[in-house]
């Protein structure tokens, strides 16, 4: 019997006129968590929110608020976030030199750090850091947009990853493409955590419960 995992719906894929709602909408959907996708135009080819908008978002729900920063550099704008309040701040390993450092201050800021890997970014970048993780992002898209393919080249990685983590408290995570017909693949691989924008948010919000009870239905 496999895990049953946590569901991380995006709100990259809500109706960003409607942020608010959108995010009570999906946790009284049944979310377990709220991934918050923040992009600067420069790390990846997109733009999406800042602290204002978590500070703003954080007064309508209690949820976990996993901020995924799709941002270089990130270590400026690390204070902010877990001010507006993040709960679990993700940066990418590609995002700059210093990832023990920013990793660091991430825990320093009493907040739960996590570290992404682009698709082409082998897992042994992690080596000398994953003893300090709390949790691991492994993009199964190339990081930018909502409503991508699922890259089942990642399946071995995620798998090597699972290995690495061994005995340590580290949740896995994947982002990107997820659906109910690669759910159980994901989990498979070792997968703790499924983010999911689009399979979530598909249909507007009187979809919502029934997306994630397919999600979960794939796993169970
Ligand atoms: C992509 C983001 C993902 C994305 C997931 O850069 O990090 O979190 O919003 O959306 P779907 O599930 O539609 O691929
Ligand atoms: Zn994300």
């Amino acid at each position: 019997m496999s895990k049953k995992p946590l569901i991380a719906p995006s709100i990259l894929s809500a109706d960003f006129a409607a942020l608010g709602e959108e995010t009570r909408a999906i946790v009284a959907a049944g979310a377990d968590w709220v991934h918050v996708d923040v992009m600067d135009g420069h790390f990846v080819p997109n733009i999406t929110i800042g602290p204002a908008v978590v500070k703003s978002l954080r007064k309508h729900t209690d949820s976990i608020f996993d901020v995924h920063l799709m941002i270089a550099p990130a270590d400026p704008y690390l204070a902010a976030f877990a001010d507006a309040g993040a709960d679990i701040i993700t940066i990418h390993a590609e995002a700059g030199v210093h990832l023990d450092r920013s990793i660091q201050t991430i825990k320093a800021l009493g907040k739960k750090a996590g570290v992404s890997l682009c698709p082409s970014t082998p897992e042994d970048v992690l080596r000398y850091v994953i003893d300090d993780l709390d949790l691991i992002l492994i993009m199964t898209v190339n990081p930018g947009f909502g409503g991508q393919s699922f890259l089942h080249s990642q399946l071995p990685k995620i798998s090597r990853v699972r290995q690495m983590i061994g005995n340590r408290n580290i949740l896995l995570e994947l982002d990107g493409g997820v659906t109910p017909d690669n759910a159980a693949q994901c989990v498979a691989a070792g997968a703790d955590v499924l983010v999911a924008g689009s399979a979530a948010f598909k249909g507007g919000p009187s979809m919502y419960a029934a997306n994630i009870a397919a999600l979960r239905g794939a796993v169970a």
